[in-house]
Order: structure tokens, then sequence, then C-alpha cells
């Protein structure tokens, strides 16, 4: 295995190495009981750094560092030396001097991590939780593996991003990772208002309508509309307007292939993108991929940190 100094962005990683994390997220869901792993990671320190919200990602790296044997210093931005001026280089280098090795960092600024790898030591290790809206690499891992369990190959699939792909670091990291495992087929779904820009999608086709979309599609992931980085006069489009027309409703469901599965990478917006019949049905893997999350941050973490 070869070993990654910092975990960015999907794109940087050959189909090979997304194969053996997938492989060794596997064998932690796999393995029973979990406490055999304890020892991978003790006398490890790991700092979480949160500088937007988050639930599910902060959550499972604290559960999965934990299930490694490691330890979590969790800095609350809001209660921190950052309010008082300190940047996050100087963070980084204070907790660097009492022995930490890696930091788990959510940040909304595009320009963070590009300086910071050259300015921390080389033994520190960065890993994304989600940059702006450029990328999300421990949730498009995640996502690749849930598609992974449910699905053949990726060769034949057709995969569905549906919503607010424009604000979406979740599509992004999904887009990167499925053109590397070489899926057949990838559209994303949305209005014009949410349409990206398709130079960071290059392989993907974009469609409007969700009717055609949707057809015979193997997976839909269907996105939250991203409220806080909407300025108001961005979007003409009401959250009444885009639920009407773009919800995953049972109706847009049925237009897909029978087995097809529903995913969301959360938080969701129940009545907006996604129907509660929907989300709860039969065919959503929703919580799933939130199981999938801790093993496949136990697979990064110890693939980066492991003696
Ligand atoms: N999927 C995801 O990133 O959720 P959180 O914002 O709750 O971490």
């Amino acid at each position: 295995m070869i070993r990654l100094k910092n975990f960015l962005y999907l794109k940087d990683l050959s189909k090979n190495q997304i194969d053996e994390l997938l492989n060794l997220s596997d064998h932690y869901l796999n393995s029973n009981p979990p406490h055999e792993f304890q020892n991978l990671l003790s006398n490890q320190s790991i700092a979480s750094l949160f500088f937007e919200p988050s639930t599910r990602t902060s959550a499972s790296f604290q559960v999965a560092a934990k299930r490694l044997g490691a330890e979590t210093i969790i800095i609350d931005e809001k209660k921190s030396s950052a309010t008082k001026g300190e940047t996050i280089l100087d963070t980084i280098r204070n907790l660097e001097a009492m022995g930490v090795k890696a930091f788990i960092i959510r940040t909304g600024d595009t320009n963070l991590f590009n300086p910071l790898i050259n300015d921390v030591g080389p033994n520190t290790h960065l890993i994304s939780a989600g940059e702006s809206s450029i990328s999300h690499p421990t949730q498009g891992l995640l996502d690749l593996l849930t598609i992974r369990q449910e699905k053949d190959s990726f060769e034949d699939l057709k995969v569905v991003i549906m919503g607010d792909i424009s604000h979406s670091r979740v599509a992004r990291s999904l887009a990167e990772g499925l053109e590397i495992m070489n899926t057949g087929n990838v559209t994303l779904v949305s209005p014009v208002e949410f349409k990206p820009e398709m130079s960071s999608f290059p392989n993907a086709k974009h469609e409007n309508d969700p009717k055609k979309g949707l057809s015979d599609a193997d997976v839909i992931v269907a996105l939250r509309v991203q409220k806080e980085r909407i300025e108001s006069t961005e979007s003409s489009l009401s959250l009444e307007q885009y639920s009407n027309e773009y919800q995953l409703s049972e109706d847009k469901l049925a237009l897909c292939k029978p087995n097809a599965i529903v995913m969301h990478p959360g938080p969701m917006n129940r009545g907006i993108e996604i129907s509660d019949q929907v989300a709860d049905g039969k065919q959503s893997v929703i919580l799933k991929q939130v199981e999938n999350g801790v093993a496949v941050r136990m697979a990064v973490l110890t693939q980066i940190l492991k003696q």
C-alpha cells in the first residue's frame, strides 16, 4: 500500500489506491468485534478543526479515531484562540509542538490547503473534512464504497447526481471518484441555476429535465439545496418551484431502474430535495452511507498514520 502524506482530493489518487482504501474499509466493516483495531493508532494524537458546521463527518472521524485507539483533540473554533486572531497555521504549529500528527480540517476557504501543505511540518498530515464547494474526499470515498457494495461494477452503471450541484463539494469529489473507477454514465440533473461549470465535471453530462435524466438510473444521489451558500439575489428559483420540479419523489424514482439505490450525503432537507417516502423507503441506502463513513475514515487514518 502506497503511503499518503495528505488526503485532500480524490483526483490525486489512482484506481489502485482507491481500491485499496475501499478494501480496507470493507475489512473494518466485516471484522467483528471492532476492538481488535484498538492498538493500530495507540499513542497517536489527531486534531479536529471544523470551521463550518458538521454532524456526520466530525462524529464519524471521532468514532473512527477511537476505534483505532487514537486520541482526538477537538478544537471548537468559537471557543478557540482563533477568535483572538490566531492563524490556523499558528494553531497547527502549537498542536504539532504537543505531538499532534494529523489535522482533520473543514473549511469554507478555497485557499487554505494549498499554502498549508507547504508550511506544516514534514511529518504532519492534513485531511480534508470538506473544503468550500471544492472537495469532500472522505464523503466521495464512502459514496464509492456504498455503490460498490450494492452494484457489481462501476463500468456499466448510470449514476445520477441531482440537486444543487454548483455549490456541492460532494458532487465534485464523487464525480472525481466515479471517473477514476471508469463509471459508464454520470449524469448531473439540475435547473440551470444549479448547473456547475462543466469543466469541473469533464466526464459527466448535464440534463435540465429530471424525467430524462433519471431514466434507467442505477444510482441516484440527491443533494441538499445549500441555502447558506446562495446569495439571495443569485437564484430566481424558489424552494417551492425547486421541490415541485426536482424533488426525488416516488413518481420520479419510478423512472429509474427497479433496483436503483437512493443516496444522500446528509443533512437532508426533507420535503425539498427528497420526499420522506423515498428517504425512508426500501431503496434508500442513506444510513448505510453513514455506517460506511466510519469505516472509510478508519481506512484513511490508518493509511496515513499507521507506523
Ligand atoms: N455529509 C456531510 O458532510 O455531513 P456533515 O456536514 O453533517 O458532516
